[in-house]
């Protein structure tokens, strides 16, 4: 069905009577396409710790293994805290020769992913659900982020003197980057590259995803 179907069929059979459709913000799929991961921030604009706290805010809404919700969540806004992140975390090791991020494009809010138990399987799943729905909150909120496994722990845990084992960090900011999704067919190379400026992600279809029975 064609995306504003139910609202032509309003006009033709109610025409002016029709009740006002309240406009809604962006659908999934738009969010979904909008939450690339970004590697390069304009620092012009500077994210608040309260718009970090409304996108931990989203993860009060979703599902945990058990529901016994051990993940926490560390801030980092603009300062020393933030230096120490950025001297911490590799991004976009799949483009050495770039050392992304440039320089003057670094991210300067992140948010901590630790857990306050002794992590096995569950946890990592509930960290993805979490990391996943922090994304489409922050898309949705018209910033950009990026979720980082390459970082260096001991690091980052004795920095920020955290009690909690850090799992993942999240970066946050106003996204300087384009992006462009490249649908590609199972076998084809998936590592994401750079060309004339815009950052390409190749992504397999729903059928290269789905079994065949
Ligand atoms: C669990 C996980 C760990 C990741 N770690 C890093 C990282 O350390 N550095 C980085 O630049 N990107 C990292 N990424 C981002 C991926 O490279 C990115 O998701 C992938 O290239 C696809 O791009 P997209 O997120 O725009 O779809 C990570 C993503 C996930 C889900």
């Amino acid at each position: 069905m064609a995306d504003n179907y139910l609202e032509k069929r309003y006009e033709e059979t109610l025409g002016s009577q029709r009740p006002k459709v309240k406009r809604v913000g962006p659908n999934l799929d738009q969010l979904l396409v909008r939450a690339r991961s970004c590697r390069g921030y304009n620092k012009n604009y500077r994210v608040s710790r309260a718009e970090l706290e409304r996108i931990v805010g989203a993860c009060t809404k979703i599902g945990s293994a058990k529901n016994q919700q051990v993940l926490r969540f560390r801030l980092v806004t603009q300062g020393p805290e933030a230096d120490l992140i950025n001297a911490n975390i590799k991004l976009g090791g799949l483009l050495p020769e770039l050392h992304l991020p440039l320089p003057g494009t670094e991210p300067e809010a992140f948010i901590v992913a630790c857990t306050n138990a002794t992590a096995n399987n569950y946890t990592y799943i509930d960290l993805g659900m979490a990391l996943q729905t922090m994304m489409l909150k922050i898309s949705e909120m018209g910033l950009s982020g990026l979720i980082i496994g390459a970082f260096n722990k001991t690091e980052i845990k004795a920095g920020l003197n955290l009690n909690h084992e850090p799992l993942m960090v999240l970066a946050v900011g106003k996204g300087a980057e384009q992006f462009q999704l490249v649908p590609v067919a199972e076998g084809h190379d998936l590592a994401y590259y750079r060309e004339g400026g815009t950052h390409y992600v190749p992504k397999l279809s729903a059928t290269d995803l789905i079994i065949n029975s």
